[in-house]
Order: structure tokens, then C-alpha cells, then sequence
């Protein structure tokens, strides 16, 4: 029995109350879908500034009504310390999802970035604190590598930050480290690696690559790839994200608490391949979607050009095992967006 399935056993038979920031994004409602599922108590908080209520109104219908029951949500704000507070009131575990991602949103409007990104983190920080929550979980990026050239990344050699985006990410684990130091107060951050999977949002300027090329593929529109295809990501399905999330909030090792973990898979796949699983996968499901061959443009600014994270930490020290590589992960959400996505007509 894994170390996940053993805490999903006590989880069943202790439930408690979990704050989800973010709720109603991609990363916040599958974190909500499974919590609820094991019969927890959860508090969202988001401000839809990117989540939608549909996001919300999908994961009522995946569980029971009484899984639905033991959710409350907060429609607020956390650059508001206010919200925080009362969200935070007679919680357990804090799992601090909500932010402004994207690299590119964060190059347009750093102000922006650092509202949501750092004075919002630092709002619900100083609430958990206060509210004594046993622990407080937060979404890190792998954008905090920033340009250091090492690879696989280890999570003891961080670069510097090239994206607004990126530093608010690195000076939330600085935050976290002082609240460790000043106050005793625990924490845990997860360096998310580009994670995908059902919910997560095709359109916009600032989508992530995978749901926008599928998009793409079931309307029979063009591919673009910034530059030659041959950049590469740790594409990391988001059930592992969530393994990551339960294991780091409830771990009882002193020892593998104040760190940040890298949450990916370990494994490295190039655009180009990324464009053919979703060619091919989706032509599986749908044998009338005509081949077609990617518009390749130029390179993004801010962007890495490898990505590939060692996931030896969380494994030895928080029991992660992901339990999805990048295809199984495909699998599930080509099939989702084939059922979401709106076909031109
Ligand atoms: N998706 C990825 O690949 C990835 C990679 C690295 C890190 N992350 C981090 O994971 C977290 C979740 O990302 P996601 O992909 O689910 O994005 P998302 O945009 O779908 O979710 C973020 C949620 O936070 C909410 N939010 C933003 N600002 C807020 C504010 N001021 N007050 C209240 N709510 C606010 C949004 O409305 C949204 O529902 C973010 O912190 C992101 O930076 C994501």
C-alpha cells in the first residue's frame, strides 16, 4: 500500500476542514473534487478574476450531494487581508492555490502579478498564521529555476527569476522560509511543473499549451509552436499534483517540513513529440480530424528552453509516487476537452 493510499484511508476516517484558494480554477476544483470525494470539509476562496463557476458547477455534479454539502464557498479577494481572515476562521490545512499564472500576463502587468502573486500570498500567510491552521500548502512554479542551466532541476539550486511572474513565485518560498524562522510556522511550497488536465483553460492570450493545442485540433484550427518544437517541459497530469498537495498538508516528518519540492513527473517531452501524442490521440478518438502540420513562429520571451524536474525529494520525503505519466495523463483530458470543447461550426 502507498504512503497515498494509506493517508487517503485515514482521510476517510478523520475528515477535516481544508481551505482551497483558487477553488475555482483548474488546479483549485480538482484539489476540491478530490478532497470533497474523500469526505472532507473544504472552504473555497476565489475571486474569478481566471475561474469560473462552471469550474465549480462541474465538480457538484461529479460528487454526491452530500459530498457537495460539506463545501462552503467565499466569493473574495485576497489582496483583501479581511477575506483572509475569515476564511482561514477554524481551518486545518491550507492548500494557497489562487494567483495570476502565466509568464506572459506577468511580463504585460507585473503590478498586477505582484497584487495576486505576493501581497494576496502574504494576506493569507499572515491569516493562516493567525488562525493557527496546522498547515499551510503552497503553489510554487518551476519558473523559480529561472536561468539555471542544470538539469534535471534540484530543488536546492534555484536560478534567477525571468519573468515578474517567476520572482513572485521565488519570494513566496522566501516568505514562507521567514515565517518559519520568525514565527515557528509551518509550511510547505510545491514547485509545480507545467501541469495540465480536465478544467484547465483552452482560451485566452495566456492559456497553457496543451489545453490551447487541443482546442485547436478539435476546431480544425492551426498549431503555432514558439520556435523550432524542440523546447521541452515536465508536462505533469494534475491527479499527481493533487497526491502532492494531501501528502505535503497532512506529512508528520519534521524533517520534510519549510522545504520546497519539485512536483512533476521526471520525464522530458519536446514540443514536437507534445504535438504528436495530441495529433495522434485525438485522431484515435476521432478519425475525421484531418491531419495537419504545426505553424512554427518565434521563441516567447521569458520562456525556458528545458524543463525536466528530479522529483527524488518529494519522493523520499513526502511518499510521492506520481501515479500518471504524460500519455495516461493525455488520455483523460483528450477525452474531456472532446466532450468540453466547442467545435466551430
Ligand atoms: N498550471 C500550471 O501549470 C502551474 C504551474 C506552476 C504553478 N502553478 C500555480 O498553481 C496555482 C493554480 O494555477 P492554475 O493553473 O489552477 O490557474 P487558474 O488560473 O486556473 O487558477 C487560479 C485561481 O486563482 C484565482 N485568483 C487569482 N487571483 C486571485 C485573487 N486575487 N483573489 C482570489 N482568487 C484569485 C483565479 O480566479 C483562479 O480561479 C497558481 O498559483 C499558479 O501560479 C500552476
Amino acid at each position: 500500500m502507498s504512503s497515498y493510499d494509506r493517508l487517503q484511508d485515514e482521510l476517510r476516517a478523520n475528515p477535516r476542514t481544508w481551505l482551497i484558494t483558487g477553488v475555482a480554477g483548474f488546479i483549485g476544483s480538482n484539489l476540491l473534487e478530490a478532497l470533497l470525494r474523500l469526505g472532507q470539509r473544504v472552504v473555497g476562496l476565489d475571486n474569478f478574476s481566471t475561474g469560473k463557476a462552471a469550474n465549480l458547477d462541474e465538480v457538484k455534479t461529479n460528487v454526491s450531494p452530500s459530498e457537495w454539502e460539506r463545501f462552503r464557498f467565499i466569493e473574495g479577494d485576497i489582496r483583501q487581508v479581511a477575506v483572509c481572515r475569515a476564511a482561514c476562521a477554524g481551518i486545518d490545512f491550507v492548500l494557497h492555490q489562487a494567483a495570476l499564472g502565466s509568464v506572459p500576463r506577468s511580463m504585460e502587468d507585473p503590478l498586477g502579478a505582484h497584487e495576486s502573486n505576493v501581497s494576496g500570498f502574504l494576506n493569507v500567510l499572515v491569516a493562516a498564521r493567525e488562525a493557527k491552521v496546522s498547515r499551510f500548502v503552497y503553489a510554487s512554479s518551476s519558473a523559480v529555476y529561472g536561468d539555471e542551466p542544470a538539469l534535471p532541476k534540484v530543488e536546492s539550486r534555484i536560478g534567477r527569476p525571468l519573468s515578474p511572474y517567476g520572482a513572485t513565485k521565488a519570494i513566496n518560498e522566501v516568505y514562507a522560509t521567514a515565517f518559519a524562522l520568525a514565527y515557528g510556522f509551518a509550511s510547505i511550497g510545491l514547485r509545480y511543473f507545467n501541469v495540465f488536465g480536465p478544467r484547465q483553460d483552452p482560451e485566452g492570450a495566456y492559456a497553457a499549451v496543451i489545453p490551447r493545442w487541443i482546442a485547436a485540433l478539435l476546431r480544425r484550427e492551426p498549431v503555432h509552436i514558439n520556435g523550432d518544437g524542440e523546447t521541452s517541459r515536465d508536462f505533469c497530469f494534475v491527479t499527481n499534483v493533487v497526491q502532492a498537495n494531501l501528502l505535503a498538508a497532512t506529512t508528520t516528518n519534521a524533517d520534510a517540513l519549510n522545504r520546497a519540492y519539485n512536483v512533476a513527473v521526471g520525464e522530458r517531452t519536446t514540443l514536437n513529440e507534445l504535438f504528436r501524442l495530441l495529433q495522434n490521440g485525438l485522431r484515435r478518438l476521432d478519425p475525421a480530424l484531418p491531419e495537419q502540420r504545426p505553424v512554427y513562429c518565434d521563441f516567447r520571451p521569458g520562456d525556458v528552453r528545458h524543463s525536466l524536474a528530479d522529483v527524488t525529494l518529494a519522493r523520499q520525503l513526502l511518499g510521492y509516487e506520481p501515479t500518471y505519466r504524460i500519455d495516461q495523463g493525455l488520455d483523460v483530458a483528450m477525452e474531456w476537452y472532446r466532450d468540453h470543447t466547442q467545435r466551430a461550426p
